[in-house]
């Protein structure tokens, strides 16, 4: 499975990076305005500091205006993928986008339904939104399941990014499913490494250790 950050605080992504555990990217509007930053100049800083894709968002409403700013978002480096909205609109720009050759990222589906079209229309990710669809008491991990199967049943090549991950169950739920990427933010990424038993089996062998007076360097 693919791990993307969803973030767009560099120190984050290269602490992530450096471990290796960064395949890729992703941003939204909220992320940008949580990072204070400036979208092209912090998208530029990741795509050279990440090999993978990473995703950076339109923000216009109509396909015309979604084509020409997925465009310059797409010339700031050659990892960029497009993310557009699950909308008509956004259905026609993931359409010209990935037939100019950039990768798409749709993003905002919460249906299988929405999915399929985003792959008929070339989308090189699906966004599914677990976390929103949990919040409304709908079931996220469904809807991944669904799109696996949907997918796999007409050989679409269409990436599942399973996305609004917000817990560790979200994480593992997603990989035996099969989404082929997931993307959350660092501290849910580190938060994996958490086990109660890792730390108490830890503590008794330092305990151990201790009493035994030696040293290994
Ligand atoms: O990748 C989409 C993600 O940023 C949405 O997450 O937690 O805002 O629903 P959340």
């Amino acid at each position: 499975m693919k791990f993307f950050v969803d973030t767009a605080e560099v120190d984050q992504i290269k602490e992530l990076n450096d471990l290796g555990m960064v395949d890729g990217v992703t941003t939204n509007p909220s992320l940008i305005l949580k990072s204070g930053r400036d979208i092209l100049e912090v998208t530029r800083e990741i795509a050279e500091l990440v090999d993978g894709p990473v995703s950076a968002e339109v923000v216009a409403l109509d396909a015309d205006a979604m084509i020409e700013e997925g465009r310059k978002l797409a010339q700031i480096a050659g990892n960029i993928a497009v993310k557009v909205p699950l909308t008509w609109a956004g259905l026609k720009a993931c359409k010209v986008l990935s037939d100019e050759g950039n990768m798409v990222n749709v993003t905002l589906c919460f249906s299988a339904n929405q999915a399929l079209l985003a792959a008929k229309a070339g989308a090189t990710f699906i966004s599914p939104f677990i976390g929103r669809l949990d919040d409304i008491n709908l079931d996220g991990m469904e809807l991944i399941s669904d799109i696996r199967q949907i997918y796999d049943n007409y050989g679409y090549e269409t990436q599942i990014l399973a996305a609004s991950i917000r817990t560790v169950n979200h994480a593992y739920q997603a990989a035996l499913i099969g989404a082929d990427v997931m993307t959350a933010p660092p501290a849910v990424i580190k938060k994996m490494a958490d086990h109660p038993l890792t730390d108490a089996g830890l503590d008794q062998f330092m305990e151990d250790w201790a009493k035994t007076g030696q040293k290994i360097v």
